[in-house]
């Protein structure tokens, strides 16, 4: 195919040999499949930052760290060298999180580098050998969603325990090959020590991945594996190993919401019987 412009300084660095097809264009980046040397590659250009949308940004940025004191500064302004070190720390952010997860035993597309600003990495594929679909394209039985959900929980520990968190798990951003679920889409994972909002995101990327199971296996809709994770994480006892149970004992004491209603309509009482004693003294003088 011709060759698209983001791709063609790699072509001619000879970094790639040929730009096979294109695969998907989504909100963020378009996929191009590509070969290397009789090897098929995935590479992922980003679209510029007025075509992501960037006012989500800085809740995903909280707690990242900038390169150098320079670029840190740069980071928390508005410039143009500022907006330039954000666009290229969020080109790295995803590379950097595929090695990580890589090495902590994620199922992720193998990473093979970035290129200017193109990242390139494994191609995952189905049994066929074809492009490997995204879960919710997939139809399974609930022996098998169960599985999976299982899988992805252990997933989602583990890059825990590396200190990450996805920040945009779906159904979308998971893909099932040959072998199972596979993780994609990093650009936006965060750093869960820095992050005020590092619970809410893991509550989401967890939940999503059980309404997504669910509909396969309705069972897992009851389970809280949000909570379960996060206390563990909280208590520093989380470990790529932790045994979870998909229960969580919540603080009734803390949310009583019946006995808060309770009290506010005895006080109305109390109050109404107040202000009758008033009117009957006032009537009575
Ligand atoms: N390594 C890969 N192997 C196979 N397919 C891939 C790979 N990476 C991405 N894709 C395909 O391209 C799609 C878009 O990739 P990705 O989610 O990383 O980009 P995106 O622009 O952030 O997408 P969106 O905004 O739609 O979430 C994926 O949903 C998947 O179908
Ligand atoms: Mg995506």
């Amino acid at each position: 195919m011709k060759v698209p412009k983001g791709l063609q300084p790699l072509i001619e660095q000879g970094v790639i040999d040929e730009v096979v097809c294109a695969l998907k264009s989504g909100k963020e980046a378009s996929v191009y499949i590509v070969s290397r040397g009789g090897q098929t590659l995935c590479a992922k250009v980003y679209k510029d930052a007025e075509h992501r949308g960037f006012h989500k940004l800085a809740e995903y940025q909280e707690g990242r760290k900038a390169r150098g004191s320079r670029d840190a500064r740069a980071m928390g302004k508005r410039g143009r060298h500022g907006r330039k070190v954000q666009e290229a720390e969020w080109k790295n952010a995803e590379v950097d999180a595929l090695y990580n997860l890589d090495r902590a035993g994620v199922r992720v597309p193998r990473p093979e580098g970035v290129h200017d600003g193109v990242l390139l990495m494994e191609l995952v594929r189905d049994a066929e050998g074809v492009t490997a679909p995204q879960l919710h394209e997939v139809d399974m039985t609930a022996e098998q969603a169960r599985i999976w959900h299982t899988f992805m929980m252990t997933q989602i520990v583990r890059m825990l325990c590396v200190g990450l968190i996805h920040g945009d798990l779906s159904e979308y951003n998971v893909l099932i090959d040959a072998s199972g679920p596979v993780i994609i889409d990093l650009p936006q994972a965060v750093n869960a020590a820095g992050n005020n909002n590092a619970f809410r995101m893991l509550a989401r990327d967890v939940n999503n991945m059980r309404a997504s199971f669910g509909r396969h296996a309705p069972d897992l809709l009851d389970t809280h594996y949000a909570h379960e994770i996060w206390a563990h994480y909280e208590a520093g006892t989380l470990t790529p190993d932790s045994r979870l149970t998909g229960t969580f004992e919540f603080d009734e004491t803390e949310a009583d919401v019946e006995a808060v209603l309770d009290e506010i309509e005895e006080a109305r009482l109390e109050a109404e019987a107040r202000q009758r004693g008033r009117d009957e003294a006032e009537s009575e003088g």
